[in-house]
């Protein structure tokens, strides 16, 4: 998924830098990633340590990490389930009459194909959880596919905040549902979509990974579909977008990210804390230093980083710019 501040790209630095101040072997480690939204810094470290708490603020952002990180035994005919909701007859339902052209408001983030595709998905899904036919670990594995397979084909240019005029060529492929695979293993991993800075204090471990959000760009506006899909229940769609309503994280706010994050560090009750921000973000890296070096022994690492940028109408002309990555390390006094 293209995902704002997806650190699928990092990975090497990230694992690189944690084995250098950790160890090599993590394999009696609990790894908390508390800003998860995809999963993939958890889905990494997923065989490698004794337990994994995932954990995100966004609903769509839960669904994944129930299936990625929370799901660890092979899901019982998988294949068959796949191809069963692939060939339902496609009927209208909320997706297509709110965003879809030939819905009521005119709305193009699916063509109507699929937009009934995925209504049509997203409700047999419920029926058979509702009906026992699958279990809970099945029901993540099967939205965890449907939002990636809809992510696939939706016409937008990267994220939700809008759609495009015209339908695209990715949006007009015919949406094809693929399974979201796990990794399997035989530990269990905790996934949990609360405020960081509440669950916090919740929980303790050896490693705890961070990486906020780090402009004003609130995840709930732009993924909402993602919410609406993995929720599936009626509202009144607001605006030219269709917005429900949707969570504000103080990490996308300059007047109380600072705050936040301090309280972060502070109640943590992890002896290692890696803290990703890059240098465009609300926090400068001495002000992020001068939080977390007031709590142990501190240090940095970095990498210069190609980031690409959508372009605003089109999903074209994607203009590459070098960011810098910092990896902000604490080692926490007891
Ligand atoms: C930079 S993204 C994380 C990206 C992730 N590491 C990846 O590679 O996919 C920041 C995430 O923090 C989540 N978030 C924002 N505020 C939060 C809060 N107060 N508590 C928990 N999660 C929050 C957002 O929903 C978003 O998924």
């Amino acid at each position: 998924m293209n995902y704002i501040g997806s650190k699928h790209k990092l990975i090497p630095f990230i694992k690189k830098t944690i084995y250098s101040v950790v160890g090599q072997d993590l394999s009696n480690k609990i790894f908390c990633d508390i800003f998860a939204g995809t999963g993939i810094v958890g889905r990494n470290f997923k065989t490698e340590v004794k337990t994994i708490i995932s954990n995100d603020l966004e609903y769509y952002s839960y669904i994944l990490n129930q299936n990625y990180i929370g799901n660890h035994q092979p899901i019982i005919n998988q294949n068959e389930l796949i191809s069963e909701l692939n060939s339902v007859k496609s009927l209208e339902g909320f997706i297509f009459k709110h965003y879809c052209r030939g819905g009521i408001e005119n709305r193009k983030y699916f063509s109507d194909e699929n937009g009934k595709k995925i209504d049509t998905i997203r409700q047999n899904i419920e029926n058979w959880k509702t009906n026992n036919k699958i279990d809970n670990c099945t029901y993540y594995f099967l939205l965890a596919s449907l939002l990636e397979s809809a992510d696939k084909v939706a016409n937008t240019a990267s994220v939700y905040g809008a759609y495009l005029k015209h339908l695209k060529k990715s949006a007009s492929k015919i949406l094809i549902l693929s399974s979201a695979e796990f990794e399997l293993c035989e530990n269990i991993h905790l996934v949990f979509q609360k405020d960081s800075n509440q669950l916090i204090k919740e929980i303790e471990g050896d490693i705890l990974y961070l990486d906020p959000p780090y402009n004003t760009r609130q995840y709930g506006a732009n993924y909402h579909i993602l919410n609406t899909i993995a929720e599936y229940k009626d509202f009144v769609p607001k605006g030219k977008t269709g917005l429900n309503e949707y969570k504000k994280s103080k990490y996308c706010s300059k007047q109380t990210v600072t705050e936040e994050l301090e309280y972060l560090i502070r109640y943590s009750q992890f002896e290692y804390i890696f803290l990703s921000y890059n240098n465009e973000g609300l926090m400068s890296v001495d002000k992020i230093k001068n939080i977390m070096e007031k709590y142990g022994k501190y240090d940095l690492s970095s990498i210069n980083y190609q980031r690409f940028k959508a372009d605003k109408d089109e999903n074209r002309n994607h203009k590459a710019s070098e960011t810098k990555e910092y990896l902000h390390i604490l080692q926490k006094n007891g």
